[in-house]
């Protein structure tokens, strides 16, 4: 008999070792290698239904027919996916424990069964029993639905093989294992290759298969980031456990845009989509208090208003503190760094905190305009017109620079009743509607925060 191979492997990034090592050499992350044991049998012996034929073509010869999208049902969720769920494509949902990854699903399968007819559910963690209680609570049910308590692979493709649905769910990626392989479920290997499989079978077959991955700790879909190169599309369920709403964001998308989000709200009857978001992140908004503004952020091609405030306040040790929630801290520090030295202020003995509203996450520096706006608003103790929106890119020298899209975002402003924006001058010059809002072009800090705090 072989003798079986043992070795060690990465748990965060899949590097392999031949010995244990504390500090995993490739992604540095501590204490991540485990033993796994590798049978070296052969078993490329293929698991999946016999393969099609395949021959090369000319690109002409190409019909659209591949990309053809079907509607989930669900318009937040076909946003993300760029317009509909993709044939024989694979769609990868990671998010922390209860957000709603399997209410999300079980959702569009529904929509999707309504339709198209037969869909598949596997689940690993959950009993059928368990699946219709959750089923009841949303008001579903279907002779369409088949549901599968199954871990093994080599049995879920077989009755995905047999039942042919028009979709197939897999909950979770993580609890499904390959009997083959030695290693537990849930380990870099047994995930690696058995989404492997899972998207041989989704190309061989035609049929979409929807992953859900667990999250660890520290945000990024547990075990293999290999994963994430693996599958078509990564999507992210986020949310605030101490809010109700849900952001569902595209991380990687081969058949559209990336950055796009679909915005959920939970209620106890499952998800329920949010057309409005910028109503709803703006819901709460104070007025007439210092520190608070609202930004005009393009999420993908999509307008979201949010709300932005800073708290300064005189540091009380020796050390300010900084902190950034839903911006990035870094851009934070820039930012200070840029009023301090362009517009006077002084910040050196002062803590500062910049937080988004509603647990929404911007990446956009579009936001920069709104960050510089609150922390010179809070630290002089001067509210900023609740009417008047900003955006634009702060530069280093103190310069508003221009920025995507301006028109799209006005509309959007103009739709919640904003009276007037502050934005580049570089954008402003070549607005041509402004959507009955009243624009003021602004090049630089020391301006802004005249117009903005007088
Ligand atoms: P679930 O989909 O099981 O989360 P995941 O699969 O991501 O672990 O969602 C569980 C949470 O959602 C749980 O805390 C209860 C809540 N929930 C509602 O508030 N309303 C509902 O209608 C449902 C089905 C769940
Ligand atoms: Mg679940």
């Amino acid at each position: 008999m072989p003798k079986a191979k043992t070795f060690y492997q990465c748990q965060s990034c899949g590097y392999t070792s031949p010995k244990w090592l504390g500090k995993c050499p490739d992604c540095g992350t501590w204490n991540s290698l485990v033993e796994e044991r590798k049978e070296p049998v052969s078993r490329r012996a293929s698991l999946v239904t016999p393969a099609r034929k395949i021959e090369p073509l000319p690109l002409s010869s190409i019909t659209g027919a591949y990309a053809q999208r079907t509607s989930t049902g669900i318009k937040e969720l076909d946003r993300v996916l760029g317009g509909g769920v993709v044939k024989g494509s694979v769609v990868l949902v990671g998010g922390d424990p209860g957000i709603g990854k399997s209410t999300l699903l079980l959702q569009a399968l529904s929509g999707l069964s309504k339709q198209h007819g037969k869909v598949l559910y596997v689940s690993g963690e959950e009993s059928p029993e368990q699946i219709k209680l959750r089923a009841e609570r949303l008001s579903i049910d279907s002779d369409e639905i088949i549901l599968l308590s199954e871990t093994s692979l080599e049995s879920i493709i077989e009755t995905a093989s047999k039942v042919s649905p028009k979709v197939m769910v897999v909950d979770s990626i993580q609890t499904v294992y390959m009997e083959e392989l030695i290693s537990a479920p849930g380990s870099v290997s047994q995930v690696r290759e058995c989404a492997s499989k899972l998207m041989l079978f989704a190309k061989r077959s035609d049929i979409p298969v929807f992953l859900v991955g667990h999250v660890t700790k520290e945000g990024a879909i547990a075990g293999p980031r290999v994963l994430e190169h693996i599958v078509d599309t990564v999507l992210y369920f986020e949310g605030d456990r101490g809010h109700s709403y849900r952001i569902l964001r595209t991380v990687k998308n081969r058949f559209g845009s990336t950055n796009e989000i679909g915005v959920f709200e939970m209620s106890d009857a499952g998800l329920k989509e949010v057309e409005n978001p910028s109503e709803l992140f703006l819901l709460e908004r104070p007025f007439n208090v210092s520190g608070s503004t609202v930004v005009a952020s393009l999420e993908g091609t999509r307008p979201v208003l949010v709300e932005i405030q800073s708290l300064v306040s005189q540091t009380v040790f020796g050390m300010p503190r900084r902190t950034a929630i839903g911006v990035d801290f870094n851009r934070v520090n820039l930012l200070v760094a840029v009023l301090e030295k362009k517009a006077g202020l002084f910040l050196g003995g002062m803590d500062i905190f910049v937080n988004v509203v509603g647990g929404i996450r911007i990446v956009e520096p579009a936001a920069d305009l709104g960050i510089i706006a609150t922390i010179a608003s809070s630290q002089k103790d001067i509210p900023i017109d609740p009417r008047t929106f900003v955006f634009g890119e702060v530069g280093l020298s103190g310069e508003i620079r221009a920025v995507t899209q301006p028109e799209v975002r006005i509309r959007e402003a103009s739709k919640i009743g904003f009276k007037r924006v502050i934005m580049p001058l570089g954008n402003s010059e070549k607005i041509k509607n402004a959507f009955g809002i009243e624009v003021t072009g602004v090049k630089n800090v020391e301006t802004t925060l005249e117009i903005l705090l007088t």
